[in-house]
């Protein structure tokens, strides 16, 4: 090598060396029981993501020069922008007044708050290197639950207006030999299929643009494991869950240097945000939890979080409810709902809910392609009003609820030939039907204050209703609002999820108990943006409880049982026709929160007599399955054709097993099941519960610890495809 190309190499490496050498100014960490994230301020004020994983109490290590010349990736920033050395997929991306489309962000001050013991709310501060602009990320440490959540406000305080084509509300990034993401996908009666695949090279997204029912095909949650695919009690996996009801998109990232960049957020796809001077916009939360003990860790971060801070009536018992839509649709009259109700009644169940078909008068509801919008009770099938059903269900010792699709209009409707500049729409673009409906524009506070008054008539006509059902049944098309400027309309998903949230808001202000159960054709509308305002979620149209058991099996990994609407229906079932022995539609349904969705009338004696007896314990057993933690002991995914879970009391007292077939086990063999969460010293009772014909456990007086049915299990005859079997445990007192 000639000498000068040699002093070249030494000047460059010495160069690099200097530009981009790096040292720690200063360590920040947001901290929960278990687990922390740290990051570091460098010398040149770039504020860098060092640690999400186990907790690490002494930051001096952080401290010391870690970074290598050309270790920039290694150490990416907390909230990378398009911009500076970064070349990942930004998690910020505008463009200034004039014109520049790169921004860099410099570290300015930290500030913490204790909104209470539990919870510690940390601030960073973040100014753009070359013009005014402000971003704060957010987190929010949920001690006790292992659960830290993250938003970000960007402000504009530039002379001109900025362009916000991307704002992200988190980036995560994690390292590790390989990374198996587990995503929630489906379609209509069919949610929160689960897969779990390993990430390779490139980019994989989980997205949608569908404005309404976002979580329907996809869902904005995933699970990262690292090193392996998941297991439920060992191994490091990251739960995250965007709590927002519009357009997502979670982008998974693995680089050239292995680092796997999770960048979270609102979709960017006709979504730019202008921001003039002084304005602010403040994305949706993400939130996350590590476990280094697995999924079902993973999953219990995630309830207890929701029952404390992101359920409505988060630790309240949830009531057996008999909901009228399959078992009468919108064929109906006062006569035959009273009478669904004297039967309700007589089963044990305390709720009933009228679902679709009592409103509109000039344009009755007797078919999905009429009424939407028209919010009064249709006189010729209910001649006395929504209050006399109240009433009558009181008289029989029950509550009552009223089924509402109130952001959507049909085009047989007074409201639409009244109001049509507030159907979402272009001009020029044809505004597509689906079911029969549009979208109404949340944007415009007209139409927010109709929906607010439109749940007020209803409660002022009928005071003691106690529980809503909150449908919406389409997806967006030609987007469009009129009451949004030309130079805003693509603020249109943004400006409607915050319209709807403001919605809630002010119904859950007036009236703070009522129950409201989010649906959208099923589970269409199952995140923790939505469900802050909401008790439960219609997981799916379909109720056959095989579907079901995968179902509930996807939604629990986030959300808890109580969240979670599970309703015995009639056998053909009327979406995939399959006929279930109703001990095991009933054995699914009380896994979560028990309902019925069937005329009882059709029901016969003996099956009458079952789900009363079924009713009557779910009752009993509520505060364990509702309130308790959960164990998944074997994933209907397994391919061993057998599903199986329990539930836990706190103090480990009681328990509830569930196991389902799923096809046929030889006759020879036994089921059984190791339990989990028991407290292996004590003695326990075990009781089989709902018997149907022939019996699982034998019968007598069982007595076993909780070490024995934790490492061997007790043997369960259940052979047939459709057996089922539910156990009771209760810890005896010695
Ligand atoms: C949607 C819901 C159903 C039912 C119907 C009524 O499909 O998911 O539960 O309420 O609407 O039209």
């Amino acid at each position: 090598m000639k000498k000068n190309v040699i002093v070249s190499y030494v000047f460059l490496l010495l160069f690099s060396c200097t530009a981009f050498a790096q040292s720690v100014k200063r360590n920040v960490s947001v901290v929960t029981e278990n687990t922390c994230l740290v990051f570091s301020v460098d010398s040149n004020d770039e504020l860098i993501f060092r640690h999400y994983g186990k907790k690490i109490t002494d930051l001096a290590d952080f401290s010391k020069n870690l970074f290598t010349p050309t270790a920039h990736q290694n150490f990416p920033s907390v909230y990378p922008t398009y911009g500076g050395r970064s070349y990942i997929l930004p998690a910020l991306k505008l463009t200034h007044d004039d014109g520049v489309i790169c921004s860099e962000l410099r570290f300015v001050d930290i500030k913490t708050n204790n909104p209470e013991p539990n919870v510690t709310e940390t601030v960073i501060k973040l100014k753009d290197k070359a013009y005014d602009l402000l971003v704060d990320v957010h987190y929010t440490a949920y001690y006790k639950e292992d659960v830290i959540s993250q938003y970000v406000t960007v402000r504009n305080m530039e002379k001109g207006s900025v362009n916000v084509e991307q704002v992200a509300s988190s980036y995560l990034p994690l390292r590790a030999e390989s990374y198996y993401l587990s995503h929630f996908y489906g379609s209509w009666s069919k949610e929160m299929r689960m897969k779990e695949e390993e990430l390779t090279n490139g980019v994989k997204s989980i997205e949608s643009l569908k404005g309404v029912r976002t979580t329907q095909c996809e869902s904005p949650i995933f699970i990262i494991s690292l090193n392996g695919k998941s297991k439920e009690s060992e191994g490091e996996v990251y739960g995250g869950a965007l709590a927002w009801s519009g357009n997502y998109k979670l982008s998974f990232q693995i680089g050239e240097d292995k680092l796997l960049s999770i960048v979270s957020g609102m979709n960017p796809i006709a979504a730019a945000l202008k921001l003039d001077n002084g304005e602010e916009i403040k994305t949706p939360e993400m939130i996350l939890t590590y476990s280094s003990e697995g999924k079902n860790r993973m999953s219990q971060n995630f309830h207890h979080w929701s029952r404390r801070y992101a359920l409505a009536h988060g630790y309240d018992s949830r009531p057996v409810i008999l909901n009228s839509w399959e078992g009468v649709g919108v064929k109906f009259n006062e006569d035959k709902i009273c009478e669904m109700i004297d039967d309700a009644a007589s089963l044990g169940v305390e709720l009933f809910v009228l679902d679709d078909g009592w409103f509109g008068n000039k344009y009755p509801r007797d078919a999905t392609d009429a009424g939407l919008g028209d919010w009064q009770v249709n006189r010729k099938k209910l001649p006395h009003g929504i209050d006399y059903l109240v009433e009558h269900a009181k008289k029989k010792g029950m509550k009552f609820g009223l089924w509402i699709e109130p952001e959507m209009v049909n085009p047989n409707s007074e409201l639409a030939e009244k109001h049509p500049d507030w159907v979402v729409k272009t001009d020029r673009y044809t505004a597509y039907t689906e079911r029969s409906q549009w979208l109404l524009d949340l944007t415009n506070p007209e139409v927010q204050d109709f929906i607010v008054r439109t749940i007020d008539n209803i409660i002022t006509e009928a005071p003691e209703l106690v529980y809503i059902k909150w449908d919406a049944n389409r997806y967006a098309n030609n987007v469009g609002s009129s009451y949004l400027p030309a130079d805003r309309q693509s603020r249109f998903w943004y400006d409607y999820v915050k319209g709807l949230y403001s919605v809630y808001e002010r119904i859950r202000e007036k009236y703070p108990d009522i129950m409201l159960q989010a649906c959208s054709s099923g589970g269409g509308r199952m995140d923790f943006g939505s469900l802050k305002y909401h008790d439960e979620f219609w997981a799916s149209d379909n109720t056959n409880a095989v579907d079901r058991i995968f179902i509930q099996y996807g939604a629990s990994m986030f959300f808890p049982a109580s969240a979670i609407a599970s309703h015995v229906s009639v056998a053909p079932n009327q979406q995939t026709g399959m006929s279930l022995p109703l001990k095991y539609r009933f054995d699914v349904a009380m896994s979560c929160r028990l309902g019925m969705e069937l005329q009882p009338k059709e029901m016969t004696e003996k099956e009458l007599e079952f789900a009363k007896s079924a009713i009557e314990t779910y009752k009993r057993l509520r505060p364990v399955i509702q309130n308790g933690d959960l164990y998944r002991l074997i994933s209907p995914y397994d391919g061993v054709d057998r599903a199986s879970l329990m539930y836990v009391s706190e103090n480990k007292s009681q328990g509830v097993f569930f196991v389902y077939n799923l096809g046929y086990h030889e006759r020879n063999e036994r089921c059984m099941v190791r339990m989990q969460g028991l407290d292996p010293d004590a003695e326990y009772k075990v009781y089989e519960l709902n018997i149907m014909g022939r019996p699982a456990l034998k019968k007598g007086d069982i007595r076993l610890s909780g070490r024995y049915l934790m490492e061997v299990g007790i043997p369960l005859l259940m052979n047939k495809t459709h057996d089922s079997c539910v156990l009771e445990l209760i810890k005896i007192n010695k």
